[in-house]
């Protein structure tokens, strides 16, 4: 069978606003990565604020197929079966960019601009640019003290992590981080940009400004209110459960940069630079308990002020704009299954 260059195949929605979408392996998607417990959710939230983009809630299905085909090419005799079946990198190739496009576009309302979070996609960044060679990858980057300790205390499963242990768990955020910073550097500047969520919450407007015109979005202040935009047509659609629904209701704030002080054991933190070599990579003090982060924009403050004084407020809010999750979220098969929250 001769093999020619197959035309990019194109995905079409109307959307409800009765505008026709085309979509194909050349549209310049979004793909927002890293470690789980980076600021993911707050990144899209505040992309899908914008009128032009939609991000939405996490596929799943996405980084696992990603994962399966890692997989088949690692191993030499399954790439060697696969060959021999005709199953050649471009059926491969043309056959899993189908089933990205068609999760990505049809999972939720069409817009301009489409994005997709599920964090552990970064890791086949370099792939996935093959797929769609106009993609662009925001990669988050936070304190890997503050992830672990925010996955180890809000219980949140990830393969290959053992929520007891805050030294295997910072080893095995160093591996990851180290995985996706490998795949950003091989994306290069035009396609993967690096996005400290410390500093997007200490200086917004300065790092969304930055973030959209990488993305070649124009500005639009709405990204800087994305708790206004929650659950509304064209705004932030929440997910009853996702683990960031209920902290991403809230305006921009501060009071997640440092909670993990005083949380670490003392033999961990005596050893964190060679635990997490990445830490310093980064640019974050090993040493620091906490490391100076920096001083933020009066915005954040009063915002972070405003969520403090009217607590239970916000926690009203987070149980309604749970309650309101309008999709059917009821489990499909049993309650038994246990399912991890990511898969890596
Ligand atoms: P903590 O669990 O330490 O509170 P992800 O979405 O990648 O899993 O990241 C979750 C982290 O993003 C949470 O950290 C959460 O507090 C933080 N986050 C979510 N919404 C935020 C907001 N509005 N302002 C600041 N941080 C936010």
């Amino acid at each position: 069978m001769a093999s020619c260059p197959q035309p990019s195949k194109e995905t079409s929605i109307i959307g409800s606003d009765g505008n026709l979408y085309n979509y194909n392996r050349q549209s310049p998607l979004i793909f927002i990565g890293g470690v789980p417990r980076s600021g993911t959710t707050l990144m899209r939230a505040m992309l899908d604020a914008h009128p032009d983009v939609r991000c939405g809630e996490e596929t799943r299905v996405v980084p696992r197929l990603l994962q399966m085909r890692s997989h088949w090419m690692k191993s030499q005799k399954e790439s060697l079966r696969l060959q021999e079946a005709g199953l050649t990198g471009d059926v491969l190739d043309s056959a899993i960019s189908s089933f990205i496009l068609e999760v990505v576009a049809k999972h939720a309302e069409p817009a301009k601009r489409l994005c997709n979070k599920d964090p552990f996609t970064l890791k086949s960044g370099a792939y996935l640019k093959q797929l769609f060679p106009n993609g662009k990858f925001l990669f988050m980057i936070r304190d890997g003290r503050a992830s672990v300790h925010s996955i180890i205390t809000r219980k949140v499963t990830i393969t290959g992590f053992d929520l007891k242990s805050y030294r295997q768990c910072l080893q095995k955020w160093n591996t990851a981080i180290t995985a996706m910073n490998e795949q950003c550097k091989e994306l290069g500047p035009d396609h993967c940009l690096p996005v400290y969520y410390e500093q997007l919450v200490l200086h917004p407007e300065k790092w969304l400004r930055k973030i959209l015109k990488f993305l070649d979005l124009p500005w639009n202040d709405a990204v800087l209110h994305h708790e206004q935009q929650i659950n509304k047509k064209g705004g932030v659609s929440l997910s009853k459960v996702e683990r960031s629904s209920d902290q991403v209701i809230k305006p921009i704030n501060l009071d997640a940069l440092s909670k993990w002080v005083g949380h670490i054991p003392q033999d961990v933190l005596d050893d964190m630079a060679d635990v997490a070599p990445m830490l310093a990579h980064f640019g974050y003090d090993p040493a620091g308990n906490p490391p100076n982060y920096g001083k933020p924009d009066q915005f954040v403050i009063d915002n972070t002020h405003d969520i403090q004084e009217h607590d239970d407020e916000w926690e009203e809010i987070a149980d309604r704009v749970k309650k309101l999750s309008k999709k059917d979220t009821m489990p499909r098969a049993g309650n038994k299954d246990s399912i991890n929250d990511f898969d890596q």
